[in-house]
């Protein structure tokens, strides 16, 4: 039985940083406020020009030279992105040409925070039926630019990142699980309302009933986290390391309460870097890995949740 595994990490994040008490000159806001409802204080945000593609980049990079692989060895990408440099091509293909991999299948895919969750599902699945060897998954994002930085209910809350893993073969586990969910049933609640098909009539901004989500937001990662403790026969308190998206303190509080773990055990970088979308958990696991809370042979727990609604877990024997 063959496995995948995370053979090495990477992120990136833009040097502009924008903190709470630079919000409250351009919005009705306080730090006070933005800190004790979610738990941000700072968030990094591109440069004129830099592109969702650019962070990719740099976070892929990190994570091949982690794992020891050379970019031209890649032979698989799965890049999880809401804000895509073009139409066309997609970001995967994008990056491919950077790094050289000509030939290898590349694509993006658009579910939101959950982004990265679905990516790094479906390079699971080909790395273990031996169809990819050096699978580069990708969650990168410029949610500011389709942040309405004068409306206070989201401004305080987006950013730019990018993280990066690099998935190889492996006899022994490796990615355990993934779990991977969605129901457009909840679409209204937290969306971006323009688009090509639609021709871009509306206003390129994300729009959210927050207090909604959150509730939503709290239930799904509670049943999503014990279905994957269910489907490997784990207890709770069984896990060496929760590796949550980064949207709200509060709803990490919640699912690390679920999980029966202290926060000590729980991955935070929601205060430094807020809600990255796609590269939220890729970026917290590498922040991790390389600062050595995340080590070897841990167990660790990974969930997203997002726009559609979409959501998802994955197991790991790091
Ligand atoms: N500063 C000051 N006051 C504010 C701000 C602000 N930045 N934003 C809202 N308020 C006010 C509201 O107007 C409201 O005032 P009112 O009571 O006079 O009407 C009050 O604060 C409470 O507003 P709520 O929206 O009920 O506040 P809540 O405690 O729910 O916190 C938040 C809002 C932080 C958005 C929270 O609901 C949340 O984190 N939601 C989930 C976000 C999330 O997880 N998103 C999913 C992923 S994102 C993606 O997929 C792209």
């Amino acid at each position: 039985m063959i496995y995948s595994r995370v053979a090495g990490t990477g992120s990136y994040l833009p040097k502009k940083i924008i903190t709470n008490h630079d919000l409250e000159k351009m919005v009705d806001t306080t730090d006070e406020w933005i800190r004790t409802r979610t738990g941000i204080e700072r968030r990094h945000i591109a440069a004129d020009g830099e592109t969702t593609v650019d962070l990719a980049e740099h976070a892929a990079r990190q994570a091949l030279a982690a794992a020891g692989v050379a970019p031209a060895e890649v032979d698989f990408i799965a890049f999880g992105t809401t804000t895509p440099d073009l139409v066309f091509p997609n970001c995967g293909t994008l990056l491919q040409k950077r790094l050289g991999c000509r030939g290898a299948p590349a694509f993006s895919l658009e579910t939101a925070c959950a982004g990265f969750m679905y990516a790094l599902s479906i390079a699971d699945k080909y790395v273990r039926c031996g169809e990819a060897r050096r699978a580069l998954v990708i969650g990168a994002e410029t949610l500011s630019r389709i942040t309405d930085w004068n409306d206070r209910g989201t401004a305080v809350l987006f950013a730019d990142g990018a993280g990066a893993v690099l998935l190889e073969p492996s006899a022994a586990p490796g990615i355990l699980s993934t779990h991977l969910h969605s129901d457009g049933e909840y679409k209204d609640l937290l969306y971006c309302g323009s688009g090509v098909s639609t021709g871009f009539g509306s206003k390129l901004a994300i729009s959210m009933v927050g207090s909604e989500v959150f509730k939503i937001a709290v239930t799904k990662l509670g049943q999503v986290v014990d279905e994957t403790l269910a489907a490997n026969g784990l207890e709770r308190g069984a896990l060496d390391w929760l590796v949550p998206h980064q949207a709200n303190i509060r709803i990490i509080q919640a699912t690390a309460r679920k999980l029966e773990m202290p926060m000590e055990r729980v991955i935070v970088t929601v205060q430094d870097h807020g809600n990255t979308s796609a590269a939220s958990v890729p970026l917290a696991l590498d922040v991790a890995v390389r600062d050595g809370r995340i080590r070897r042979g841990e167990l660790l727990l990974l969930e997203a949740f997002g726009g559609g609604f979409t959501w998802g877990s994955a197991l790991i024997r790091f």
